[in-house]
C-alpha cells in the first residue's frame, strides 16, 4: 500500500539559480538551498521540485543538459545533492527532480560524437537531415526556425535553441538511456520526476509541414504514451515515486491521456494558470479540471506561477489577467496593490481545491515580475526570439536586510532585484500576520481538509464558494461588491480585511462551518 502523497501535496518549486547562494558567486546553489531548508520546513510544504541542477552550458538556464548523472559545478556536486535529498527527507520534505527528455545540450558527448562523423552511431540519436534547403518550415517553441545547418547540406532539428538538439525517441538507445537515468535518481532517493516538455518527444519522421487541420508533426504524437508506460513501470518498482508531466495542451481529452492509470501520476494545470481573474471563466476552468481528472482518477493540480511565466501578482494587476506566450503583455500597466490583493485570494483558492498545489519560489513572498531588467543583463534565450523574457520571474529571492542583494548572496546577484523588495523579504514578513508569507504558512498548516470531498456552494453571482467535507468552506468574491459570508462558526483565515461580516471584492476566506 502506498500513500500516494502526490495526490494532495503542496509542492514548492526551487529554481536553484535564484533560491540562495552559498558561495558568493551571485548564482544560487545547493549549499544555499541546504542552508535555507528551514524556510521550506516552516512553510510546511510536502515536496520540493528542483529545476535542473545538472552540468550544463546554460544556454537555456540548465534546460540544456550535458550530463544527467552529475551536478553543475556552479551548483555543487553529486555528494551535496545526495546530502540535500537526505536532509530534505529528514525534514519531512520529498524531492522531485527535473528530467528533460526532448533534447540535450549540444555539448553532450552524444551530440559531439554525432557532429564529428556522419557514420557515428550517435548520429541517429538526433534528427539530422540532408537537404539543399531547410527541411521544413517548422517554428520552434521559442519562435524562430527549428533547424540549424552544420554544413551546406546537413541540418539538425531543435524545437528550442540550437544548443538544444532534439533527441530521436524512435531510437532504442535513447529510450534505454533515460530509463537508466530514472533509476539513477530513484536509487539516490528522488521521490518524483518532473518531465520537461513531455508532449514533444516524438516527431513524424516524414517531416510534413505544420498544416491546419492535419495531425501536428511534433505535438502530442501517440507514440509518446508508450515511453511513459515504461517509465511508470520503473517508478512502480520503487515505492511512492511520482511522474509529473509538463503538458501544455488545450484539448482536455488529449491532456488526460497522459494521466491514464499506467502513465503519469499528475500533470501541471496550465489551463488554470492562464485563466483570467473572472468568476465565470474561473468557475468553468475549475469544473473542466475536476471533471477531466475525475474521469481518469488522477489528482488535479493547481498552478499559479512557475519559472516560465509572468508572476501572478503582476498578471492579476493588469487589465488583461490572462497568460499565454502568444499574447505578450510585457510593459502594459500594472496595479501591484490590486495584483497582490488578488494573488492573496488566489492562494486560498489554489490551496483549498481538491488535488495538489504548486508554489513557485517567491510567490509565498508576494514577489512581482521584475520588468525593468536592463536589456544587456537579460539572459533568457527566449528574449531574442520572441521579445519576451522569462528572467523577470527568475530574479533571486530576497531573504533579509534593507537593500539588494537581501542576503541572497554576498556577491552580486546574477539578475538585479528591485529595491522595493525590502518589504518582501522573509525576515520582514515573518511574524507579520498581514504578510503574504504568514498567509501561506497559515493556509498550508490549515489544509487538514485535504482528503475531504468537494462540493460547490451557491452564493450568487460572481462568488465562487465550495465546501471540503462537512465543516470547511472557502468563499472567493469575484463580484464587484462585498457579499455576506455564509453562516459559519469561525473565520479560519482571510486573504484580506473583512467588511464586518461581509467579504470584500477580490478577497477569499476559509470558514469553519457548524457541523450539521
Ligand atoms: C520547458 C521549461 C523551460 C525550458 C523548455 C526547454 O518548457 O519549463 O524553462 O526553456 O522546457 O527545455
Amino acid at each position: 500500500m502506498t500513500n500516494q502523497w502526490w495526490r494532495d501535496a503542496v509542492i514548492y518549486q526551487v529554481y536553484p539559480r535564484s533560491f540562495a547562494d552559498g558561495d558568493g558567486d551571485g548564482v544560487g546553489d545547493l549549499a544555499g538551498i541546504r542552508a535555507r531548508l528551514g524556510h521550506l520546513r516552516d512553510l510546511g510544504v510536502d515536496a520540493i521540485w528542483m529545476s535542473p541542477w545538472y552540468p550544463s552550458p546554460m544556454a537555456d538556464a540548465g534546460y540544456d543538459v550535458s550530463d544527467f548523472r552529475d551536478i553543475d559545478p556552479v551548483f555543487g556536486d553529486l555528494s551535496e545533492a545526495e546530502a540535500l535529498i537526505a536532509e530534505a527527507h529528514e525534514a519531512g520534505i520529498r524531492i522531485i527532480i527535473d528530467i528533460v527528455p526532448n533534447h540535450i545540450s549540444s555539448e553532450h558527448p552524444w551530440f559531439q560524437a554525432a557532429l564529428k562523423s556522419e557514420t557515428a552511431p550517435e548520429r541517429d540519436y538526433f534528427w539530422f537531415r540532408k537537404s539543399q534547403n531547410m527541411p521544413t518550415n517548422w517554428i520552434g517553441e521559442f519562435g524562430g526556425t527549428a533547424w540549424t545547418q552544420v554544413d551546406e547540406t546537413t541540418w539538425y532539428l531543435h524545437l528550442f535553441t540550437p544548443e538544444q538538439p532534439d533527441l530521436n525517441w524512435e531510437h532504442p538507445a535513447v529510450r534505454a538511456e533515460f530509463e537508466s537515468i530514472l533509476r539513477f535518481w530513484f536509487d539516490r532517493g528522488a521521490d518524483g520526476i518532473r518531465i520537461d516538455s513531455a508532449a514533444l518527444l516524438f516527431k513524424d519522421p516524414a517531416l510534413p509541414e505544420v498544416t491546419e487541420g492535419a495531425p501536428h508533426p511534433f505535438h502530442d504524437l501517440d507514440a509518446v504514451h508508450d515511453v511513459y508506460r515504461s517509465w511508470r513501470r520503473i517508478a512502480d518498482e520503487y515505492s511512492d515515486r511520482a511522474l509529473i508531466g509538463e503538458v501544455w495542451m488545450p484539448d482536455v481529452e488529449r491532456f488526460t491521456n497522459y494521466l491514464r492509470p499506467d502513465e503519469l501520476h499528475a500533470a501541471f494545470n496550465f489551463d488554470f494558470l492562464g485563466c483570467a481573474w473572472d468568476p465565470y471563466l474561473m468557475r468553468s476552468c475549475i469544473d473542466r479540471t475536476l471533471d477531466a481528472h475525475a474521469g481518469i482518477g488522477a489528482p488535479p493540480t493547481w498552478v499559479l506561477s512557475n519559472h516560465d511565466v509572468t508572476r501572478h501578482v503582476t498578471r492579476y494587476g493588469r487589465a488583461d489577467t490572462t497568460f499565454s506566450f502568444e499574447n505578450n503583455l510585457d510593459g502594459t500597466p500594472v496595479d501591484l496593490e490590486l495584483g497582490t490583493r488578488r494573488a492573496r485570494a488566489a492562494a486560498l483558492l489554489a490551496l483549498s481545491l481538491p488535488g495538489s498545489a504548486y508554489v513557485y519560489q517567491g510567490e509565498e513572498l508576494g514577489l512581482w515580475e521584475n520588468e525593468s531588467i536592463p536589456e544587456d543583463q537579460i539572459q533568457d534565450p527566449m528574449y531574442a526570439r520572441r521579445g519576451h523574457t522569462r528572467d523577470g520571474c527568475r530574479v533571486p529571492l530576497p531573504w533579509s536586510g534593507d537593500e539588494p542583494p537581501f542576503d541572497f548572496t554576498t556577491g552580486v546577484p546574477w539578475l538585479p532585484q528591485p529595491a522595493e523588495w525590502k518589504d518582501r523579504t522573509v525576515q520582514a514578513q515573518t511574524g507579520d500576520p498581514s504578510s503574504m508569507l504568514e498567509l501561506y504558512r497559515s493556509a498550508i498548516r490549515l489544509r487538514t481538509f485535504r482528503d475531504q470531498g468537494f462540493a460547490w456552494l451557491d452564493r450568487g453571482e460572481g462568488v465562487l464558494a465550495w465546501t471540503r467535507g462537512s465543516d470547511f468552506a472557502c468563499v472567493l468574491n469575484l463580484s464587484g461588491a462585498p457579499v455576506p459570508l455564509p453562516e459559519h462558526e469561525t473565520v479560519l483565515l482571510a486573504s484580506g480585511p473583512l467588511d464586518g461580516d461581509r467579504l470584500p471584492q477580490d478577497t477569499a476566506a476559509w470558514l469553519r462551518l457548524r457541523k450539521k
